[in-house]
C-alpha cells in the first residue's frame, strides 16, 4: 500500500535510489540497517516519531523515541505533535493512534500514521469480526439483555470497527493497565459487561473485583446463540468473548510450579492475558510496564520468572543481570509472539526512507464512518487511569 504525498523533504545527493522496493531491503543482513535507520531518523527530525512496544526485538526497538504498553502508546499518540507516526507494534495498535491523532484541520494535514510491516496483526485481535460481535448483541437483546443493561467493552487488542460498536453503544476500551479501572467505570452504568476478545484478561479482571465465576459466561461465535442459553445469559453479570492470546495461553499452572521448585524464593509475574489458573498461582500481574516497573524497584538480589513475550523477558534479563538481579521466562519453550516479530530493520529502514522521499508506504488509515466512535471509546478509555 503505497500513498503519494507532496516531498516534506528535499531529498538530496545521499538519498538510496532504491526505496521504492522492499525486496531491496529484505535481501539485506540487520546490521546493515542500523546506519541507514539512524540517518534516516536523524534526518526526519521532529515530524517523525517512532513508537516502539515492548515486544519488538531489540534491533527495532533501540530506535523507537518512546516505548510503552499499549496505553502509553496511546497517550502518546494522542499528544504528539509530529506529522508522522512510525508504529513498530501491531496493527490494532496503530489502527488505534490514527484514530487518537490530529485530523486534517485549517490547512493542516492529519498525522499519519505507518505501521511498517502490514502483516504484524495480533492473533487475538483476529478472534473477534464485527459481524460476529453485532450476532452476539443481537442474541443478548433476544435473551433480554438490552442496551441499558448491558455494557460493551473491548480490550485494545480488536479492531477499530469493534471499538466504534463498543463506543457508540455506550462502552468504552481498555489495555490491560487499566482494566479494573474500566470494569469499575461500566458497572457504574450497568449491571452487565460484554467483554471483548480476550476471556482471560475479563475473567481475571472479573474475578479480582470479587465476581465469581458462576457469574461469567463464555460467549463462543462459533455455535449457535454462542454456546449458551438465554437463562444462563439472563444469570451472568459477565459475558466473555472466546478469545485469548496464543503467546500468553501457553503457559500453565504447572510452569509456576516448576519454577518455585527449581529456584526457592523467585517471584512469578505474569500478564493478565495469562489463564486464570497461572494468574491464581502468580506474585504479581501486570500490562508490559507494570512488569518492567516490578522488575526496575526490585532490589538487588531479586528473582523473576515473567509470563510474558519473550523478547522482553530477554531484554530485562541482559538488563538487569549486572545489577545483580536474575530474570528467567516462566516456560522456557519460548513465547514469541511472531506478528510483532515481523517488524525487521529492514521495514524500519525502508519505511524512514521512503518518508525521506516524500512517500508514506504502509498508511494506516482508519475510515471516517468508524473513527468517530471508535474515538468516543478510546477517549473514555484515557480518562480511566492506568
Ligand atoms: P500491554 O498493553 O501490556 O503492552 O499488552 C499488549 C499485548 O498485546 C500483550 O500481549
Ligand atoms: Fe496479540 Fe498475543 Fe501478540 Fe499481544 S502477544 S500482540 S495479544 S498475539
Amino acid at each position: 500500500m503505497e500513498l503519494e504525498v507532496p516531498a516534506p523533504y528535499a531529498a538530496d545527493a545521499d538519498a538510496q535510489p532504491d526505496t521504492c522496493s522492499l525486496d531491496n531491503y529484505l535481501q539485506l543482513p540487520d546490521n546493515s540497517m542500523d546506519e541507514r535507520i539512524a540517518a534516516a531518523r536523524k534526518k526526519l527530525g521532529a515530524s517523525t516519531i517512532i513508537l516502539g512496544h515492548h515486544y519488538q526485538r531489540d534491533e527495532v526497538i533501540r530506535f523507537a523515541d518512546y516505548t510503552g504498553d499499549s496505553y502509553k502508546l496511546s497517550k502518546i499518540a494522542s499528544e504528539t505533535s509530529a506529522d508522522y507516526l512510525v508504529f513498530c507494534g501491531v496493527h490494532f495498535m496503530a489502527e488505534s493512534a490514527d484514530v487518537l491523532g490530529r485530523d486534517d484541520a485549517e490547512g493542516r494535514p492529519g498525522q499519519q500514521v505507518i505501521l511498517p510491516d502490514l502483516n504484524a496483526g495480533c492473533s487475538m485481535a483476529d478472534m473477534a469480526e464485527i459481524s460476529q460481535v453485532e450476532d452476539c448483541w443481537d442474541t443478548l437483546a433476544r435473551a433480554g439483555l438490552t442496551e441499558g443493561t448491558i455494557l460493551p467493552l473491548t480490550y485494545m487488542n480488536s479492531t477499530a470497527a469493534i471499538k466504534a460498536f463498543c463506543g457508540e453503544r455506550g462502552g468504552l476500551v481498555c489495555t490491560s493497565s487499566n482494566a479494573r479501572g474500566a470494569f469499575e467505570w461500566a458497572f457504574a452504568r450497568a449491571e452487565k459487561i460484554l467483554f471483548l476478545p480476550d476471556q482471560h484478561l475479563g475473567r481475571n479482571t472479573a474475578f479480582a473485583m470479587g465476581i465469581p465465576m458462576d457469574q461469567m459466561v463464555v460467549y463462543d461465535p462459533y455455535q449457535i446463540n454462542g454456546g449458551i442459553t438465554p437463562e444462563r445469559l439472563k444469570a451472568a453479570k459477565v459475558i466473555l468473548w472466546k478469545g485469548h492470546c496464543s503467546v500468553h495461553q501457553r503457559f500453565l499452572p504447572q510452569h509456576v510450579d516448576q519454577v518455585r521448585a527449581k529456584y526457592p524464593g523467585i517471584q512469578v509475574i505474569v500478564h493478565p492475558e495469562c489463564r486464570w489458573e497461572v494468574c491464581q498461582k502468580a506474585d504479581e500481574l501486570g500490562s508490559t510496564e507494570r512488569l518492567i516497573k516490578l522488575v526496575t524497584d526490585a532490589p538487588e538480589g531479586s528473582m523473576f520468572a515473567i509470563g510474558t513475550e519473550i523478547h522482553l523477558v530477554n531484554r530485562l534479563a541482559k538488563e538487569f543481570a549486572p545489577k545483580g538481579k536474575k530474570i528467567i521466562t516462566l516456560d522456557d519453550t519460548g513465547c514469541l509472539c511472531t506478528t510483532m516479530y515481523r517488524i525487521s530493520p529492514q521495514h524500519l529502514a525502508w519505511t524512514l526512507e521512503n518518508l525521506i522521499e516524500g512517500r508514506v508506504v504502509n498508511h494506516i488509515k482508519v475510515r471516517d464512518e468508524v473513527k468517530h466512535w471508535a474515538r468516543v471509546a478510546l477517549a473514555r478509555m484515557l480518562e480511566v487511569k492506568a
